[in-house]
């Protein structure tokens, strides 16, 4: 593992857009080498528009969809799916029902064969909302959390995060805690989807600084020895939540 860049920003100032005026643009997308696109979209859609986002589900994701108990709950993920495949098509050229899909072996999505190379991509939702991230082919997670101050607690931030984080988060005036709690959450998180080891990679495996507004770099463990300066970690707390994207590489 490598050095990585984290881009974290609240939701709110980034628009989630309604899927129907999504679904209605057919141009083709790009993302440009050392980029990462970021889409944020409403889950709670009308019928007609939840329709046309079931019409692009392959067989395996329907039956994902009927699995879930809640009706909220699985028509959240057919539009989930469905606008990430309206998405991906549109950046590959392809029709969103022949965009196909490997698992990797924690389970982390991607495209299948070739196009896979060039495009990457990650998915988090959380409640009525989703976050997209698109890459070059580099590998790349995301995460959107709701603040939840009720999640935020002293024992989990030290089984959570490395020890230097910790101790930094429960430094700081109880006002602050549970802010910067999620802010290293989604960052923590981001790079946990970005390697795609989910729960499989130790969560003190690295360490996260703040550098400047909006990125952080990832420290592996193996580096732990040397020492960082560790930034304050205050940052706004957006009404809705938090989202941090982390992508593999140094530019
Ligand atoms: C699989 C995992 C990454 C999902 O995270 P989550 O916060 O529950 O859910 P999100 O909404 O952010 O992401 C879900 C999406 O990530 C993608 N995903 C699934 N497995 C993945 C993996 N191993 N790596 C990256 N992305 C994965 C899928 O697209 C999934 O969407 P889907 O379920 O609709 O198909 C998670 O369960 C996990 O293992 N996380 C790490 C655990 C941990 O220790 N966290 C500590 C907090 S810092």
């Amino acid at each position: 593992m490598t050095s990585r860049e984290i881009g974290s920003t609240t939701p709110d100032p980034v628009v989630a857009i309604q899927p129907a005026s999504l679904l209605s643009r057919t141009g083709s997308l790009e993302v440009q080498p050392g980029e990462v696109c970021l889409w944020s979209f409403e889950l709670d859609v009308d019928e007609a528009t939840r329709a046309q986002c079931a019409r692009f589900l392959s067989p395996d994701e329907r039956s994902r969809a009927a699995r879930f108990a809640f009706p909220l709950l699985r028509e959240r993920f057919v539009v989930a799916h469905g606008v990430l495949r309206h998405i991906l098509a549109r950046h590959l050229g392809l029709e969103a029902t022949d965009l196909r899909f490997d698992a990797q072996p924690h389970g982390k999505p991607v495209v299948a064969g070739p196009h896979g190379r060039r495009l990457s991509f990650n998915l988090s939702h959380s409640e009525h909302r989703a976050v997209l991230a698109v890459g070059d082919g580099r590998e790349i997670g995301v995460d959107l959390e709701r603040v939840r101050p009720d999640l935020a607690s002293f024992q989990l931030a030290r089984s959570t995060f490395a020890a230097p984080n910790s101790e930094v988060l429960l430094g700081l005036p109880a006002h602050r805690q549970v802010p910067a709690f999620f802010r290293y959450w989604v960052a923590k998180e981001a790079v946990l989807k970005g390697e795609g080891e989910g729960l499989g990679l130790p969560v003190d495996s690295f360490e996260i600084a703040f550098e400047r507004a909006g990125l952080a770099r990832v420290t592996p463990r193996e580096c732990l020895a040397r020492p960082r300066r560790l930034d304050d970690p205050e940052c706004p707390s957006g009404r809705n939540g938090r989202v941090a994207v982390a992508a593999r590489g140094r530019d």
